[in-house]
């Protein structure tokens, strides 16, 4: 069978979450947020004391994470659970969003990671969240997108979203650690973040979430 995916690609904070999400609603497919998975996995690596560079504990935590995606039915919300508890908050703070970054770093955690991100690959289609969707987890996606914006601008979109929450931070101290995470992603030497080739370049910097999705539904009924 023929499963359309449309992948987005990008640096943390460009909007993908919240594009893809309003993608998967329009169309009604899956959505696959697989920064979650590395986040999951850095949150239970935490819990256990493992080092970053602990490779082998690393991929045997990968290879067994008991994580569940529960997709609630009226609101839009996934909730993510990790051995029956409810991490969907849990997983987004800074400190392991950097200890995700750390893990996703090494080759064969990705690697014990694949199978747990195809599976997503489901009837009517998926839409699938990352910085590796279209170069390497669904390389043969129909559309594929990269969307990007400056640091500045997505720290100042963090910087908000925390006030939102009621969490003080530095604009400054937001864009060095925006500009250390993208340095880390963009240079390591498995799956490093980058644009797949034949794909739709969006530069969210100056753009409206609806003109974002606007623009990658008039990519993608081309391709699909
Ligand atoms: O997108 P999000 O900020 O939730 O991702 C957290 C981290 O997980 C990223 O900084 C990146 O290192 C890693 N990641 C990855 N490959 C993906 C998705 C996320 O390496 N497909």
């Amino acid at each position: 069978t023929n499963i359309p995916v449309i992948t987005i690609d990008g640096p943390g904070g460009a909007g993908k979450g919240t594009v893809s999400q309003i993608l998967a609603e329009k169309l009604g497919w899956h959505l696959l947020d697989s920064g979650a998975i590395y986040r999951v996995l850095a949150l239970a690596a935490i819990h256990h004391r493992f080092a970053p560079d602990d490779e082998e504990s690393l991929v045997a935590l990968a290879s067994n994470l008991d994580v569940k995606f529960e997709v609630e039915a009226e609101k839009a919300l996934t909730h993510i659970i990790l051995e029956g508890e409810d991490v969907t908050m849990t997983i987004r703070t800074q400190q392991v969003a950097d200890m995700a970054s750390k893990v996703a770093a090494l080759p064969r955690v990705r690697e014990a990671l694949l199978r747990r991100q195809r599976a997503f690959k489901e009837l009517p289609g998926l839409v699938a969240d990352g910085r590796d969707m279209g170069t390497v987890v669904f390389k043969d996606a129909a559309a594929k997108v990269y969307l990007t914006a400056s640091a500045e601008e997505r720290a100042r979109r963090r910087h908000q979203q925390l006030l939102e929450k009621g969490i003080p931070a530095k604009i400054d101290q937001l864009i060095a650690e925006i500009q250390e995470r993208d340095e880390r992603d963009t240079n390591r030497s498995v799956a490093p973040l980058k644009a797949a080739e034949g794909s739709l370049f969006v530069d969210s910097t100056t753009l409206t979430i609806a003109e974002v999705v606007d623009q990658i539904l008039e990519f993608a009924h081309g391709k699909l």
